[in-house]
């Protein structure tokens, strides 16, 4: 959406897609791509929390995303830290992105929202949905499920399944829990 400035040149419209990405999902790659279709640039901002323990240090946060990216150049990574609208300003962003998964996403997110429009009314949030087959998609049930030897592929980009196959080494096949014994038998 190219706006245009008081003399008339081009402007690009950038939005700002924030989060802890610890690792980005598939969900995330979703909004993305309907971000880039309003938007002209979008920059995935990561934020710098050392009172979280992600799996990921953000240094191979950025790295996932930018291998993720390679050749889009209308992504960029950036990280930050103090208060999101802050970064948004100083990057000249007028937007930021969130993505709303469920009903259950929403009270969070609007309180997130309102108060950011609090602290600087002139940064929308703009909410966008991901398709419905990413709508149960978390990075924290990604990491859970690897974890437990479940499948990830259809989830993450591939670099992501790499690195977590890195980090937690192969995980273990899926194997179904044991069976409960009753009464001698099997069920
Ligand atoms: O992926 P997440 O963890 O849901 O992202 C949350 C994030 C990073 C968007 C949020 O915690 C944030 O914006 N933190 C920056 C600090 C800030 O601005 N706080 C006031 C917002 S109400």
């Amino acid at each position: 959406m190219p706006t245009r400035n008081r003399e008339g040149h081009r402007r690009c419209s950038l939005a700002v897609f924030p989060g802890s990405f610890d690792p980005i999902t598939n969900g995330h790659l979703d909004i993305i791509g309907r971000g880039l279709s309003v938007f002209d640039e979008v920059t995935i901002a990561i934020l710098v929390n050392p009172e979280k323990h992600p799996l990921f240090t953000v240094e191979e946060r950025v790295a996932i995303i930018r291998e993720t990216f390679r050749g889009e150049d209308r992504v960029r990574v950036d990280t930050f830290s103090g208060l999101l609208v802050d970064y948004a300003e100083r990057v000249g962003a007028s937007v930021i992105v969130r993505g709303l998964r469920a009903i259950s996403d929403f009270e969070f997110e609007f309180q997130m929202a309102l108060m950011n429009r609090r602290l600087n009314p002139r940064i929308e949030t703009v909410f966008m949905m991901p398709a419905e087959s990413y709508s149960y998609l978390s990075s924290r049930l990604v990491k859970e499920v690897f974890q437990l030897g479940g499948k990830v592929r259809d989830l993450v980009p591939a670099v992501v399944e790499r690195r977590l196959r890195e980090k937690y080494g192969s995980a273990p096949p899926a194997s179904p829990p044991p069976r409960a014994r009753v009464r001698g038998r099997v069920r």
